[in-house]
């Protein structure tokens, strides 16, 4: 059975757009009962400035408690700065993801820099945090809300500059759900001849309905780490149009049925969703039907 690590971002890109803030208890009981549901791999949260995204503001104690708690689970946090980096390795995090968009426009609307600017604050940050594995998000691989489509060879260009920089880990990012099949195949296998030292993870928003698509067309392509947020939720404040991620618990669902080997239990993590569905206000659009496997 072919291994796929799915790492589950429901904890921040789900709760990030959350209005109301989501008591620490409800945030560490959900990522509880997604650690008992198998997952090993969990974005906890973000450390980010408070006055962009106040949900975050419980940063430090939500990644205190979770290394505490589960040593077993690679907890890992976005980071938009050193500043963050540094909070997040205090925290005692060792994993860190940091975003830069493919799109200039998107950069500036959702960090603040443009892309030279990104390019030293990385330096800084893998000078400041040797001990630090990092991983970038390319967010708007795909499209942006500002720019429309993204080339490939505007993505290209991006995975070269940051591979020149030592960056050997990439999440290849639909912000706004707007891939096809059709790209996510051209793009993933351009990546992966292209960059073979490299690992590549897909990133997938469900704008259209094609998040579980495009997420199996990228492993059919050879891709071994995907993301999903648990009940579907899930999107960027500052891309307009963006709407939930793949939900986890039907990604789960499809992969562990089709015979791939995530490690996680679909009863399990649909108990997770539930959970947060229950505690949450948010928009799901994971299924809440449970069916014996
Ligand atoms: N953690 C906490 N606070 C931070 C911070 C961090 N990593 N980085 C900056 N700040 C604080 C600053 O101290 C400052 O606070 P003050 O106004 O009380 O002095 C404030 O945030 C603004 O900082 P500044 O350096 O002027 O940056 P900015 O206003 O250009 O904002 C970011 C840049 C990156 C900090 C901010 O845009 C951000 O956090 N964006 C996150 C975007 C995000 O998470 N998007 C969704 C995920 S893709
Ligand atoms: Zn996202």
């Amino acid at each position: 059975m072919e291994k796929i690590r799915v790492v589950e971002v429901g904890p921040r890109d789900g709760f990030q757009n959350i209005c109301d803030f989501i008591p620490t208890e409800v945030k560490l009981e959900a990522i509880h009962k997604l650690t008992a549901a198998g997952v090993r791999d969990i974005m906890v949260t973000s450390f980010v400035s408070p006055k962009a995204i106040a949900q975050m503001r419980d940063a430090r104690e939500v990644a205190e408690t979770c290394v505490k708690r589960w040593p077993h689970v690679r907890c890992s946090a976005l980071v938009p700065n050193l500043r963050g980096a540094l909070n997040a390795m205090e925290a005692g995090l060792r994993e860190l993801t940091v975003v830069i968009s493919v799109s200039a426009s998107h950069n500036q609307a959702n960090i603040h820099q443009t892309h030279a600017q990104s390019y030293e604050n990385l330096e800084r940050i893998l000078k400041e945090c040797p001990q630090a594995a990092v991983t970038v998000d390319l967010a708007t691989t795909f499209g942006c809300p500002f720019e429309g489509y993204i080339r490939l060879d505007q993505v290209r260009d991006m995975v070269r500059t940051l591979y020149g920089m030592g960056i050997r880990s990439f999440d290849l990012c639909d912000t706004i759900g707007a891939a096809h099949p059709g790209q996510v195949k051209e793009y993933v296998e351009a990546m992966l001849r292209e960059f073979p030292e490299a690992d590549f993870g897909v990133h997938i928003h469900d704008t259209r309905n094609m998040g579980m698509v495009n997420t199996l067309t990228a492993i059919q392509c050879g891709i071994t780490t995907v993301q999903a947020a648990a009940g579907g939720l899930g999107g960027c404040p500052f891309a307009p149009g963006a709407s939930g991620n793949t939900s986890s618990e039907d990604m789960i669902y499809m992969l562990n049925a089709m015979g791939y080997d995530t490690g996680i239990q679909f009863d399990k993590m649909l108990e997770a969703a539930l959970y947060i569905h229950a505690h949450v206000n948010g928009n799901y659009s994971g299924h809440q039907i449970n069916v014996k496997q």
